[in-house]
């Protein structure tokens, strides 16, 4: 039985503006509108679903497994736009970016305060474990 991910909704204070944010950056087709929904779509077929909330907003993690060539052109979006980022889930380490596995990983916010990460190295592949 194959069972793969499908998607995840992702709250928002403005689903377009935020679903907008993640493809740019990541440089994904742009957001498609489906219901609720603005929708963007991974190379794997996986949606991440913004959906707008007046409520509060729980932060959650998103990572993204992505090849040293779209690190080098997402963290230089990352840094022309000025994000903060950090080496970190837990953001101690402000401007930098790990090497975990033998490959490099960063973590930025999107404008929900939801944690991006990007990764070159899928956690352990290279025999890290914390
Ligand atoms: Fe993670």
């Amino acid at each position: 039985m194959a069972v793969d991910f499908n998607h995840t909704i992702l709250s928002a204070r403005n689903s377009e503006t935020s679903a907008k944010f993640l493809a740019e950056m990541l440089g994904l087709p742009a957001p498609r509108h489906w219901g609720p929904f603005q929708m963007v779509t991974t190379e794997n077929g996986a949606n991440l679903d913004y959906m707008d909330t007046d409520g509060e907003i729980t932060p959650q993690h998103y990572a993204f497994l992505i090849s040293e060539a779209e690190f080098d052109e997402i963290f230089g979006r990352i840094r022309e736009r000025n994000l903060p980022y950090w080496a970190d889930p837990s953001r101690t380490q402000l401007g930098e970016i790990n090497h975990h596995d033998g490959g490099r990983g960063v973590y930025f916010e999107d404008p929900n305060g939801h944690l991006l990460e990007i990764i070159t190295r899928q956690y352990g592949s290279g025999g890290w474990n914390p």
